[in-house]
Formats: C-alpha cells, structure tokens, sequence
C-alpha cells in the first residue's frame, strides 16, 4: 500500500493491474481494418488494453501475422475476426452499433468535442496511406478528426486511435 502523498512503484501498479485475459468488453471495438503496418497494430493494441476495447481486423493470414509479430503484450486483448469488411460493417450496424470513423475531414466532429460512448461503438481506421475508403463512408454515422496545428499532413493512425479512444472511454 502506498501512503499519502508517495509516488507508486512500477511493482506496486503492476498487482493492481489484471493478471488474466477479459472477454469481449462489449462496448468499444476499435476496427483498423484497413491498417497495414504491424507496429501500428501492436501500439494499437496496447491502447485496447488500457481503455478496456477490443479490436476487429479481417481473418487473413497477413493480419494474423501482423498481430502476432506486432503485439507487445503478455495478454492479448479480445479480437473480432472480421470477413468481408463492408459485409462486416453493415452486420455490426444491423446489431445497432454506432460506426465512428476517424478521419481528416471537414464537418467532422473535433476530439474535443467527443463525449464517452453510450452504446457499443465501432471505430474506424484508414490505410496509413490513403486513409478510409471511399466505400466506407456511407456507413459512418459520425467521423472525428483531430485538429492539427504543425506541418504534417495528418497523425500516425495508431496515435490517432489512441486519442480517440481513451475520449470514447471516458478517460480523458
Ligand atoms: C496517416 S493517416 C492517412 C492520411 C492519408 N494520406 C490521407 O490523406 O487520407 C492514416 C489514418 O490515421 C487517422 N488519422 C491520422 N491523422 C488524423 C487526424 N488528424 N484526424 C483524424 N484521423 C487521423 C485516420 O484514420 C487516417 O485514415
């Protein structure tokens, strides 16, 4: 136990951490099914975990290679295997999911602007080069976009995520 007033240790955070794997959290499913690179995905990952998301991506063997070579964590968090993704995509809306992008785009909602997600969220992300697909779009019901005042052209995907994410759970 720590006293008032003194810093934690990495020990003692690590016994307040899980020591066991979490089913389907049911509520925020952060989908990179257009993401390509596996570093992307295991940081992707390792925000999963922390905000209590699972994360959806299709079942090929070059995205299970890229998870597995990607993650860093000793307890994977919960994957939805996905197929076809515009099929997988209008399935989860049937089921009632709210379909998040994340996206630079104008009338988009500002992360400040994003409140904690009421009911169980999808949430979207581009190619780390040409971003979400034209025919994905008409299955959004919102697109957040972070505003950016430096030189670069957008966020790495796994950065824009995470920002989004940690809103959507109620921890930032
Ligand atoms: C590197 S960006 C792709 C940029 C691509 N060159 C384009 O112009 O569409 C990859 C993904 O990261 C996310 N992203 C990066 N920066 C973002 C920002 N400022 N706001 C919202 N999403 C962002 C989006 O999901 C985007 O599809």
């Amino acid at each position: 136990v720590t006293a008032p007033g003194q810093r934690s240790s990495r020990r003692d955070l690590r016994h307040v951490r899980r020591s066991t794997g979490h089913q389907c959290w049911d509520h925020l499913i952060v989908a990179p099914l257009w993401v390509a690179y596996e570093a992307n995905l295991g940081t992707l990952l390792r925000t999963c975990d922390a905000v209590g998301a699972c994360m959806a991506v299709p079942n090929t063997d070059y995205y299970r290679r890229a998870l597995a070579r990607g993650n860093t964590l000793a307890i994977t968090p919960h994957i939805h295997w996905t197929g076809r993704k515009e099929a997988w995509l209008e399935e989860r809306r049937a089921m009632g999911d709210r379909i998040v992008g994340i996206e630079l785009a104008d009338d988009a909602t500002r992360l400040a602007d994003v409140e904690p997600a009421r009911e169980r969220t999808v949430v979207l992300l581009g190619h780390e080069h040409s971003g979400i697909p034209d025919e994905a779009w008409k299955h959004m019901d919102e697109v957040v976009t972070i505003p950016m005042i430096g030189t670069g052209n957008s966020l790495n995907v796994a950065v824009a995520g995470s920002l989004v994410l940690y809103k959507l759970a109620g921890l930032s």
